[in-house]
């Protein structure tokens, strides 16, 4: 079986029975309609790849059929099966978006090979819509900087194990590069010629999170007007980005265990089993060890994810980083801003490489960029950086725990925005719901 759904739509019952039959034979799963308009509600409750269209039939006939399809990626493919052919109407269903046209008598053998060139088709333009959307998210792709021992042990694992398709895990704070890795993996992989497509668990609701990844079926709940492809069967043959996956939910986890072990999936609201070969990349800022004692997080989940497992250090554990890569973002900014800041004032070294950087790479990264566009000179001097003073009592108190560390530099840094949240949260490179939970729970008020 080849898993293509064909919907053969024709007046004449013998005709759709003897298609059927050989269709079905061919190993596509075959259903049938007797005019366009029962097509047209067969497509929408459930999802065929294509549709084989008559031309000529009584209710609605194929041509105003075409028209009422919807033109989206999600609405199968057409394929225009007619006796009565004309140029004209052959021309017709093509600007209606048909995918091709054959005439009857129909031979097999093309028919066959026709169907399974607009199932690629078909599958080729909905990946072509999310690599569109990913491509317009980010510019140029970033290079991965860094010299430190961590880094290199970082860069020749990925160069092992990305041409593999084992399962990778990647852990790290917030804006240590975990999905610049991700990237960095799936760009040497072989299957690069297939979109990265990703899911980030903290952003969504648990019941959003499953249709999300193993999509629905018309009417499985409340809003579900169409069929859903899950982000599984798009990445088919490609790689799953699962950003922050200490945040799935543990109903989700189990789903996501069962497809790991087998590459099945079923759509929320169905009963079929459906199979896709997803290569899994997944990352996460907490510590998944603990995550599993405390109950949140499955067990056998992370041992199946732990098969490959790269930890990015903080960076204030990897100094040697700090410098190149303030070299890197200093010529990024300056390219992409038009400036010609092209080196550090010996301070802001100085500085850089004694400040903790709880953000992070991207908090450097947003400390160059604010840089440079204060900057109107070749240098980037100290007037031109703000990173926060360390607090004074946390460097003379080692005993500080470290939520009251937290607390104090959260304050440190709001201060120094003047109570701008926007700013901080940038500063602390975290979102800014994650600082309105601090602040709350450090009882932090302007
Ligand atoms: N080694 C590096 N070389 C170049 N740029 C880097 C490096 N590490 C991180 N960056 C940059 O820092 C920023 C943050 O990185 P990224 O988004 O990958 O972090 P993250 O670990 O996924 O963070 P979060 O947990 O907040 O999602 C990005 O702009 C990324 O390009
Ligand atoms: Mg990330």
């Amino acid at each position: 079986m080849n898993n293509i759904k064909v919907l053969i739509v024709d007046d004449e019952e013998p005709f759709r029975r003897l298609l059927k039959n050989e269709l079905s034979r061919k190993g596509f799963i075959t259903d049938t309609a007797e005019d366009g308009n029962v097509a047209l509600d067969k497509i929408t409750s459930s999802d065929y790849d294509v549709v084989l269209l008559d031309i000529v039939m009584p209710e609605l006939d194929g041509l105003e059929f075409l028209r009422k399809l919807r033109p989206d990626p999600s609405s199968p493919s057409v394929i225009v099966l007619t006796g009565r052919a004309t140029i004209d109407t052959a021309v017709e269903a093509m600007k209606q978006g048909a995918f091709d046209y054959l005439t009857k008598p129909y031979r097999l053998e093309e028919l066959v090979v026709v169907i399974n060139k607009a199932f690629e088709q078909r599958k080729l333009i909905k990946e072509h819509r999310f690599l569109k959307d990913e491509l317009s998210k980010r510019e140029l792709p970033d290079r991965f900087i860094g010299r430190s021992p961590h880094i290199k042990e970082i860069l020749s694992l990925i160069e092992k194990i990305s041409p593999t398709d084992s399962t990778v895990l990647i852990e790290g704070e917030s804006g240590t590069g975990k999905e610049l890795i991700a990237r960095y993996i799936w760009q040497l992989s072989k299957r690069n010629s297939k979109p990265l497509i990703a899911l980030n668990s903290s952003t969504l609701s648990e019941h959003l999170i499953e249709s999300e990844l193993f999509g629905h079926e018309k009417g499985a709940f409340t809003n579900a007007f169409q069929v859903k492809h899950g982000l599984v069967e798009i990445a088919d043959g490609g790689t799953l980005f699962l950003d922050e996956i200490g945040d799935m939910p543990l109903q989700v986890q189990a789903k996501l265990l069962r497809f790991l072990d087998s590459g099945e999936f079923r759509r929320v609201g169905s009963n079929k089993t459906l199979m896709a070969d997803v290569r899994i990349i997944a990352a996460t800022n907490k510590t998944l060890e603990l995550e599993v004692e405390r109950g949140s997080f499955r067990e056998d989940l992370f041992y199946r994810l732990n098969v490959i497992r790269i930890h990015i250090p903080p960076l204030r554990d990897r100094k040697e980083d700090i410098l190149p890569l303030a070299e890197y973002f200093l010529e990024k900014y300056s390219r992409k801003l038009s400036k010609k800041v092209h080196t550090l004032h010996s301070v802001v070294k100085e500085r850089f490489l004694e400040y903790h950087w709880p953000g992070n790479v991207r908090e450097l990264e947003n400390v160059i960029e604010r840089g440079v566009i204060l900057c109107d000179t070749e240098e980037l001097g100290p007037e031109h950086i703000s990173i926060p003073e360390i607090p004074h009592s946390a460097s003379k108190k080692p005993l500080l725990s470290l939520d009251e560390l937290e607390r104090e530099y959260i304050l440190q840094v709001l201060k120094h925005t003047q109570w701008n949240q926007t700013q901080a949260s940038r500063i602390l490179g975290i979102d800014r719901k994650t600082l309105y939970l601090k602040l709350k729970r450090y009882g932090l008020k302007k």
